[in-house]
């Protein structure tokens, strides 16, 4: 696996890859829910890059940008297990130079749920998705949907911007109790990870509920929220069933495809997960 930590490291490298080329954008502190993304890659494409870069324009002023888990070794030895032709390496300079001053802001779907709780975080992951996009040049970029507004908004963005560029959404990767895999669950105490299993089982027994024809999305909501209301540690920011198109927030008796999805604070962790009813 060869690793370029400069645009032109970079560039010297991506010319010689056979195409298609797959990419799979990550912040590091790698899990099996990335290593899935690169598989999912290589099944597709004959070369597959990936970026490791902590993207602080992502980061709210009280985030978590300096505590982030940067494991540089243990990454780069799982990205060539797992099969990446190229890793892609950049420091904050080479990605934000001095007097950068431009920045891709999605509207709409990006101003909900996640955009709501923490201004400006989109425009800093769009801003980072485009710009990476413009240095690799991928042919399809493979991103999880347990960030599936994430998701969602870049799916926009490359729509309205004209990116050539397929993406690929991937099934959320959990751990055997359900627990939806994250670099941030590394934070969690034993108490506080035993209790974030409420999220997972809470969206898995809303799922159920609608499988046995329950509709009305506010009851739907309640259900999510009653069980994780009942653990002490956790303090909800949002529980929503929204359309999952529009991610605009549904109420009475549910017609479409709808996200529910949660946003969860253990402590100083913000834990996420979602399920897609009436796929
Ligand atoms: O999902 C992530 O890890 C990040 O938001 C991404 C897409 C790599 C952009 O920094």
């Amino acid at each position: 696996m060869d690793v370029a930590r400069t645009v032109e490291e970079l560039g010297d490298a991506r010319r010689v890859l056979p195409g298609p080329v797959g990419f799979v954008p990550t912040m590091g502190a790698l899990h099996r829910g990335h290593v899935s993304l690169v598989e999912a890659a290589r099944a597709d494409c004959a070369s597959v890059i990936a970026s490791i870069f902590v993207n602080p324009t992502q980061f709210g002023p009280t985030e978590d940008l300096a505590r982030y888990p940067r494991p540089e070794l243990q990454d780069l030895a799982m990205l060539e297990a797992a099969g990446v032709s190229l890793a892609f390496l950049p420091a904050v300079d080479v990605m934000y130079p001095e007097g950068n001053a431009t920045r891709v802001r999605v509207g709409g779907i990006a101003e909900r749920l996640e955009g709501a709780s923490r201004p400006g975080h989109f425009d800093g992951v769009a801003t980072i998705v485009t710009k990476l996009f413009n240095l690799v040049q991928p042919d399809r970029a493979y991103f999880g949907r347990k960030d599936a507004q994430q998701l969602a908004v870049i799916r926009q963005m490359v729509r309205d911007l004209d990116q050539p560029v397929d993406i690929v959404g991937c099934p959320t990767v959990r751990d055997e109790d359900g627990l939806a895999l994250s670099s941030r669950n590394v934070y969690l105490s034993a108490a506080e990870r035993a209790q974030a299993l409420s999220l997972s089982r809470g969206l898995r027994r809303a799922a159920a509920v609608y499988a046995d024809g329950v509709r009305d999305a506010t009851s739907l909501r309640q259900f999510v929220e009653d069980e994780v209301r009942a653990q002490p540690l956790a303090n909800i920011d949002y529980v929503s069933i929204a359309d999952a198109t529009t991610l605009e927030e549904l109420a009475g008796p549910i017609t479409g495809p709808a996200l529910l999805s949660l946003a969860v604070r253990f402590g100083t962790t913000r834990l996420i997960d979602n399920v897609t009813l009436g796929e």
